[in-house]
């Protein structure tokens, strides 16, 4: 039987697999895993829904489970960050061809719609022979925002309601979209999600907007399954979040753009980890850079790193380009987007799309949208005026560029990996102390520094070891952990 799959154009796959044998090299940790896991094999049996940006450090990832034994199937999670020629490697796989692809159905294109995507999202759950047997489907989720676990427990919702409700006037166009999914599959099988949830041994979460949503749903007793906060793993957030926007932000902005940073007025909202990082490239650029913060205590290390702290309403008709990044909603409305000055930029690399008011921008009375090309609008306000919006406001660091580099993901993803066999080998049957139970976990600090270690030959860094008389006037171990749980780094 031929691979199950959707993608732009698998005879992509070759140029996607040069692209990959590069990444692997820049890829230390995960490659360092596949090493020591191989053999053993802690996968085997795991059948993993994955929904993550399909680039090729993903496809990296994607290779590293299935030699660690696992099956996978995988969507991206944002209609925009995938690469094409990653997507046809992946489904080739290593040892295949267009004609006879043997690697793993991946549903995901750049440029899907939004019912595409939620059409996808549903996909990587329909494992063959699912509906006769929930065994033979998803036993863990690998998800980047939440919308693979949110589909599940939606899905759970709806069936013990005994209907999936009707969108009321305020939902955004996407939760219709989301409804009418589940609406679809509940007619083909009504019990289907119930199921497939009772399958489901875990969730690893990568980023800081899916793990809100997972305490969220603990805190209201309904979540489903343990999961692992990758997100907040040293290793992820303190370097993908910031080391990783330190270079995929401007990389987007000047492939969209190509404007000269030097000299311009930038606004970064939120001072986060993310919004560090995009501080700190667009100072590094020569911009001037102003920092929006709600938190006093990262408003004053913004201040405290130099950057003037304002609010939005007194610089939005100053500023050259502005930056979302704090997670939240409604950061720029469209009446100050029409504030900026001609041609000012804007754009988000906060997870969701909500940070910037697109549809009160395209709501506005005579405005006009211009295609520069895709992922870069021009909106030309009736007055004579013009803003640039990247990516219709979603993660631009992914659609206008190609995400973070490789080098910082294999830190992510190898956290990413040691958290489906953590969570694979410690669920079901497993009776030990470390049993993960229903709730939301971090690593232990032990496999945060393993990370951590596994990077450090390719940089040429020599790590110093403690004496075991400096160990014990530490109260530590030689080998580590080094640092108490509360330490922040
Ligand atoms: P964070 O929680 O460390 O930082 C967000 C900051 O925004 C906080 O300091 C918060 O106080 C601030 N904030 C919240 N509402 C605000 C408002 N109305 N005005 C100004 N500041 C406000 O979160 P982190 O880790 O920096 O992530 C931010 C977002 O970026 C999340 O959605 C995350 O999922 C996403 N992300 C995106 C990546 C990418 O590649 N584009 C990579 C990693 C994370």
């Amino acid at each position: 039987m031929s691979l199950e799959h959707r993608i732009a154009d698998i005879s992509l796959h070759e140029a996607g697999r040069h692209q990959i044998r590069l990444a692997e090299h820049e890829m230390p940790g995960l490659m360092a895993l596949r090493e020591e896991y191989g053999d053993a094999q802690p996968l085997a049996g795991a059948r993993i829904a994955g929904s993550l940006h399909m680039t090729v450090q993903t496809a990296v990832l994607i290779e590293t489970l299935t030699a660690l034994g696992a099956e996978v199937r995988w969507a991206s999670c944002n209609i925009f960050s995938t690469q094409d020629e990653a997507a046809a490697a992946v489904v080739v796989g290593p040892h295949g061809s267009a004609e006879d692809p043997q690697g793993v159905p991946v549903f995901a294109w750049k440029n899907e719609t939004l019912e595409e995507y939620w059409w996808a999202a549903a996909k990587i759950f329909e494992w063959p022979g699912v509906d006769e047997d929930a065994s033979r489907g998803a036993n863990m989720i690998l998800d980047d925002g939440g919308d693979a676990t949110m589909l599940v427990h939606k899905g759970v919702e709806f069936e013990a309601a005994g209907a999936v409700p009707s969108a009321s006037a305020d939902d955004p166009e996407e939760y219709r979209i989301v409804l009418e999914t589940l609406r679809r599959s509940l007619g083909e099988n009504p019990q289907r999600w119930t199921r497939i949830a009772a399958q489901i041994r875990g969730v690893t979460e990568e980023t800081t907007t899916g793990v809100n949503r997972l305490y969220q749903l603990a805190r209201e007793d309904a979540l489903l399954f343990p999961a692992i906060n990758v997100n907040d793993s040293v290793t992820k957030s303190k370097f993908d979040n910031k080391y990783g926007i330190r270079h995929s932000l401007p990389d987007g902005i000047m492939r969209a753009t190509d404007v000269l940073l030097g000299g311009k007025t930038a606004v970064v909202a939120g001072y986060g980890d993310v919004g560090k990082g995009a501080a700190e490239a667009l100072r590094g650029q020569g911009s001037r850079v102003i920092v929006t913060e709600i938190d006093p205590i990262n408003a004053l290390q913004a201040a405290m790193d130099g950057y003037q702290v304002a609010r939005l309403d007194d610089v939005v008709g100053s500023a050259d380009l502005f930056i979302t990044t704090t997670g939240g909603k409604d950061i720029i409305s469209a009446e100050q987007m029409r504030q900026m000055k001609d041609k000012a930029i804007v754009g988000n690399v906060g997870h969701f799309d909500n940070e910037i008011d697109m549809a009160g921008l395209a709501a506005l009375q005579g405005v006009q949208k211009v295609e520069i090309k895709p992922q870069v609008h021009e909106w030309v306000f009736p007055e004579g005026h013009s803003i640039i919006v990247l990516s219709e406001g979603r993660l631009l660091n992914l659609g206008n560029a190609t995400g973070h580099p490789s080098f910082v993901m294999s830190n992510s993803f190898a956290n990413q990996t040691i958290a489906q066999v953590e969570l694979f080998t410690k669920t079901g049957d497993y009776a030990g102390a470390d049993r993960y139970d229903t709730d939301v976990y971090v690593l232990p600090k032990i496999l945060d520094e393993k990370v951590a270690r596994l990077h450090l030959g390719a940089l040429g860094a020599e790590l110093t070891e403690l004496t075991k008389e400096q160990a014990e006037y530490l109260g530590v171990d030689v080998a580590g952990p080094y640092k108490p749980e509360h330490y922040r780094y």
